[in-house]
């Protein structure tokens, strides 16, 4: 066993497939979470993925007091990693007061708890989003962040600059930054993948629940953009690669690699690739077509972002490895056992 770790909000997307490398690693996970967006059946499917049950606690990261006993019962915890946040954008211009709340409150409780129980380091959860709409691509740590557009997007550059504050206080903790770029995909098992609430605005889950004949059709929004094709531009990330960025950053700061109390990396591809490229790449890769439409521009969105993941790959030692194709069914094979479960 190398080492605790507490995973915030673990029982969703990426902290339910990062507990799946931790315990693949060696390390022993105790997951907190207020099952607010996943629900309590990912444990079973992390056990028969790894033939280990993490230990879970339901509980909010929000809740002081429940977040203490939670330390004083599980005792020598070593690092923890925050997923634990309320992440859909639009929902955050209607309710900015919930975003701002819980996400900070969540962050605030783990930064004070945590040298209050020895625990030596912290990975953030954050988002390419903090980049905004980039002058240059691929886009490196050091370009600047942008005044973000959503209540979503300024909790992420908010936190980042909390985090860096109580490092510079002095606090004897380490913490590594993650910006994810566009997490996608499921575990090759589809044991575990992404369950979004109702209807999907992110791309993948919207295409893939089209193709399984719960939507009708997928707008793409827009195909007048000044890219090849003319569809936007993202980096999508396998959330398996994604998982293991988690692990290494991790064994980073436990094991004193670095002298550097903060460090931030990109968590990215490198590859830009476009809407319609991503459409193209699940169509062939499963021979389902996807019914779908061009519509007007999406208000708000970046035109084109992708990566450049060189400090990752060269400091953390980590590289995206998963081809677009096998993402892509990865995903299929996701909605198709959704529907073997008679959840989608
Ligand atoms: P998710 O919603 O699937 O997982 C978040 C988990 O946190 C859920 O299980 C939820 O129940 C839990 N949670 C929320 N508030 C909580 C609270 N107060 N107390 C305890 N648990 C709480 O989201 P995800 O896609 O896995 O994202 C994980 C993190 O990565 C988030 O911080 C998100 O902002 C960030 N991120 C996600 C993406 C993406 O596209 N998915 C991109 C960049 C960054
Ligand atoms: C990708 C592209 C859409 C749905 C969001 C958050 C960001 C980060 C990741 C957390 C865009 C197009 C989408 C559809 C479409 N999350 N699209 N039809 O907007 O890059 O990023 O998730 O930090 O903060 O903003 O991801 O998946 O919503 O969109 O044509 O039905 O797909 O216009 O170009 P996005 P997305």
């Amino acid at each position: 066993m190398k080492g605790k770790i507490l995973v915030a909000g673990g029982m969703g997307f990426i902290g339910s497939h990062t507990t799946v490398e931790l315990q693949n690693a060696g390390f022993e996970v105790v997951i907190v979470d207020n099952l607010s967006n996943s629900n309590i059946e990912v444990l079973d499917g992390i056990e028969r993925i790894t033939g280990v049950r993490p230990a879970f606690v339901k509980a909010d990261c929000t809740d002081m007091a429940a977040m203490r006993r939670l330390f004083d019962e599980y005792k020598g915890i070593n690092g923890i990693i925050d997923f634990a946040a309320s992440k859909a954008v639009g929902e955050s211009m209607q309710k900015p007061i919930m975003y701002y709340r819980n996400n900070l409150n969540i962050l605030l409780n783990l930064l004070e708890l945590m040298p209050e129980y020895g625990v030596k380091g912290f990975v953030f959860s954050s988002s390419c989003t903090v980049y905004g709409e980039p002058d240059h691509n691929p886009i490196t740590e050091d370009a600047p962040t942008k005044k973000a557009t959503s209540p979503y997007g300024a909790t992420k550059q908010v936190s980042e600059d909390i985090i860096a504050d109580v490092i510079r206080s002095g606090s004897p903790i380490k913490a590594i930054l993650l910006r994810y770029f566009n997490p996608i995909g499921a575990h090759p098992s589809a044991e575990i993948g992404e369950l979004p609430n109702g209807v999907p605005a992110n791309l993948v889950p919207y295409l893939t629940q089209t193709a399984i004949g719960v939507r009708k059709e997928l707008s793409i929004f827009g195909n007048d953009y000044d890219t090849p094709d003319g569809t936007c531009i993202r980096d999508f990330i396998n959330v398996v690669d994604l998982a293991k960025a988690h692990v290494v950053a991790l064994e980073r700061m436990l094991d004193n690699k670095s002298d550097e109390a903060l460090e931030v990396f990109n968590i990215g591809t490198g590859d830009g690739v476009s809407v319609q490229q991503l459409l193209d790449a699940f169509e062939r890769s499963t021979g389902v077509k996807v019914p779908h439409k061009y519509v007007a521009r999406r208000p708000g969105d970046i035109v084109k972002i992708w990566a450049d993941p060189k400090k990752a790959n060269e400091v953390l030692g980590w590289k995206a490895e998963a081809t677009l194709d096998d993402t892509m069914l990865s995903a299929w094979k996701w909605q198709q056992r959704l529907r073997e479960r008679g959840i989608m």
